[in-house]
C-alpha cells in the first residue's frame, strides 16, 4: 500500500484535446464517457475554460455555461476550469465587477477548481480573480499559478517567493503551470523540494511533452514529493499536450507513491477518446499531432498555439514560413521583456512574430496589443522593455509608457455596461451567463445569440 500517493488531474476533457486537436471535442463526445471518467478517483477533472469557452461559442455551436450544467450533472469529481485572471478568458483586463461575476457564475454552475493565472506573473492581476472564488458560497478550491518559463531573470528561488506570495493570498494549492514543456526533469525535482520546503499547501505540476521531457519531469517531481499531477488519457497524451495517464500510472505501481488509480478501468474510456480524435482530425481536417521539438526550449510556443499556428499556416498556404517564425519568437520575446508564453501574451507575441516574418522588416507592422503589452499595460514584464525600443522602433508615445500598471489603469467596461450594449443591440433580458459571454467575446457571442435567438428571454424582433 503507498505510503504517499500521488494524485491525478485527468485533463483529457480540456488541455488534451486543446493542445492536440484546436479545442473542438463536443460535449457529446465527452458524455458516453463522464460517468466513467467519475468512477476512476481523479484529484479533479479539467473540463472549462482555456480555450474552450471560446471555441464552444465560435466553432461549436454550443452555449459553454449549458455545457459546465451538463458536466455537473454527470461528475462528483471536482471540475476543474483554467481562468487567466483579471483576462478571465478573454484577451484584455476586465474590470474588477466583471470578473467577480464571472467567477462567481462559474462557481454557481459547477466549477469545484479554480486554476488561475497571470501571463506576466504579476500577482495584482490575480487578487481580484483569487478574492472571488475564495468568497464563493460553494467554497471552491482554489489554486494559484507559477507561470513557469525559462530567461536569464527566471530562477527557482524568484518561483518560490511568488508561490509564497499565492500562499499568502489564501490560495489553497500552488500549481507550477509549464505550459511549453520547458522544465526539465532535475529542474523540477529542485523546484518541488524548494517548494515542499518553503510552502504548507499542496503543488500541483502541469506540463506538456513538447521538448519531450515530459514523463522523466513528473517522475522527478515525484521523487521530490509533488502531490498532485496533470496528466491526459493515452489518445489525448504526449507530443504538445500532458503525460500519458495510464503511463504514469504504471510507472508509479507498487512504489511509495503508488497512485492506487485502476489502469484497466481506463483502457474502455481510452478506445472511445482514440474514436473521438480520429472523427476530430477528419471532420475539422486538423494535423492531431506534433513530433517532439526539443527547440521549443528556444522557441517557447505553448502546445495549444503551437496547434493553432501550424493549422493557421497550413490554411494561409504559408507552412514554408514555419522555421522562420519559430526563429522569431525568442528575438521578439527578449525584445518585450522575457515575458512567459503563454495566452494572451503567446498570441501577441507570436502575431508581432508573424508580421516580422510575412512584412520581411521587423517592426514594420506593430499591433497594438503588442504595444500595449510593451508599453506596461497588462503588468509589469519580467525585464523592463528598453526605452528606446519603445519610443524609437515602436513609435510609442513617451506619455503612454506605463511606468508602474495597476488594474485601475487597464479597466475595462462594467457588467452593466455590457449588459446595456446587449440590451441596446435588441437583446431584451438577458441572462448574467449571457453578458459574460458577451464580455468575453462580443462578436462571436453576438452570433452565437443570432442563431438561438430563443435563448434570450425576449429577443426583438
Ligand atoms: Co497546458
Amino acid at each position: 500500500m503507498a505510503t504517499n500517493p500521488v494524485k491525478i488531474t485527468e485533463t483529457v476533457l480540456r488541455d488534451g484535446h486543446q493542445s492536440l486537436v484546436a479545442t473542438r471535442m463536443r460535449i457529446s463526445d465527452m458524455l458516453p464517457q463522464l460517468e466513467a471518467l467519475d468512477s476512476i478517483g481523479y484529484n479533479a477533472l479539467e473540463a472549462w475554460g482555456g480555450a474552450t469557452f471560446d471555441t464552444c461559442l465560435r466553432f461549436l455551436d454550443e452555449d459553454p455555461w449549458e455545457r459546465l450544467d451538463t458536466l455537473k450533472a454527470h461528475l462528483k469529481t471536482p471540475i476543474q476550469m483554467l481562468l487567466r485572471g483579471q483576462n478571465l478568458l478573454g484577451y484584455n483586463h476586465y474590470s474588477n465587477d466583471v470578473v467577480e461575476k464571472f467567477v462567481q457564475a462559474a462557481s454557481k454552475h459547477g466549477i469545484g477548481v479554480f486554476r488561475i493565472f497571470d501571463a506576466l506573473n504579476d500577482v495584482r492581476n490575480l487578487k481580484v480573480a483569487i478574492n472571488a472564488a475564495l468568497n464563493c458560497p460553494e467554497k471552491p478550491h482554489v489554486q494559484g499559478c507559477l507561470v513557469y518559463t525559462i530567461s536569464p531573470v527566471h530562477t527557482n528561488e524568484k518561483f518560490v517567493e511568488l508561490a509564497k506570495e499565492l500562499q499568502g493570498m489564501g490560495c489553497h494549492s500552488v500549481c507550477i503551470k509549464d505550459m511549453s514543456g520547458l522544465l526539465e526533469p532535475y529542474v523540477a525535482e529542485d523546484l518541488v523540494k524548494k517548494l515542499k520546503a518553503a510552502l504548507d499547501i499542496p503543488i500541483e505540476l502541469h506540463t506538456h511533452c513538447t521538448s519531450g521531457f515530459g514523463h522523466a519531469t513528473y517522475l522527478k517531481a515525484v521523487e521530490a514529493g509533488v502531490d498532485i499531477i496533470d496528466c491526459a488519457l493515452a489518445p489525448f497524451s504526449s507530443d504538445t499536450s500532458q503525460p500519458c495517464t495510464e503511463t504514469m500510472v504504471a510507472a508509479l505501481e507498487g512504489t511509495e507513491r503508488d497512485t492506487g488509480l485502476d489502469r484497466q478501468a481506463m483502457t474502455p474510456i481510452s478506445k472511445h477518446f482514440l474514436n473521438v480524435k480520429k472523427r476530430i482530425i477528419e471532420e475539422f481536417g486538423l494535423k492531431g499531432y506534433f513530433d517532439i521539438n526539443p527547440n521549443v526550449l528556444d522557441f517557447q510556443i505553448p502546445g495549444g498555439m503551437l496547434s493553432n499556428l501550424a493549422n493557421q499556416l497550413k490554411e494561409a498556404g504559408m507552412e514554408d514560413k514555419y522555421q522562420d517564425l519559430l526563429d522569431e519568437m525568442p528575438r521578439v520575446r527578449k525584445d518585450a521583456g522575457y515575458p512567459p508564453l503563454v495566452t494572451p501574451s503567446s498570441q501577441i507575441v507570436g502575431t508581432m512574430a508573424t508580421f516580422n516574418v510575412i512584412s520581411g522588416e521587423r517592426y514594420k507592422m506593430v499591433p497594438n496589443e503588442f504595444k500595449d503589452l510593451v508599453r506596461g499595460k497588462f503588468g509589469r514584464t519580467p525585464v523592463k522593455v528598453s526605452k528606446e525600443f519603445l519610443t524609437t522602433t515602436l513609435k510609442i508615445d513617451e506619455k503612454d509608457i506605463i511606468e508602474d500598471c495597476s488594474i485601475e489603469d487597464a479597466k475595462g467596461k462594467t457588467f452593466e455596461q455590457f449588459k446595456a450594449e446587449l440590451i441596446e443591440k435588441g437583446y431584451l433580458n438577458p441572462t448574467d451567463e449571457d453578458v459574460l459571454s458577451y464580455a468575453s467575446f462580443p462578436q462571436v457571442a453576438e452570433e452565437f445569440f443570432q442563431k438561438h435567438y430563443n435563448k434570450i428571454t425576449a429577443y426583438k424582433r
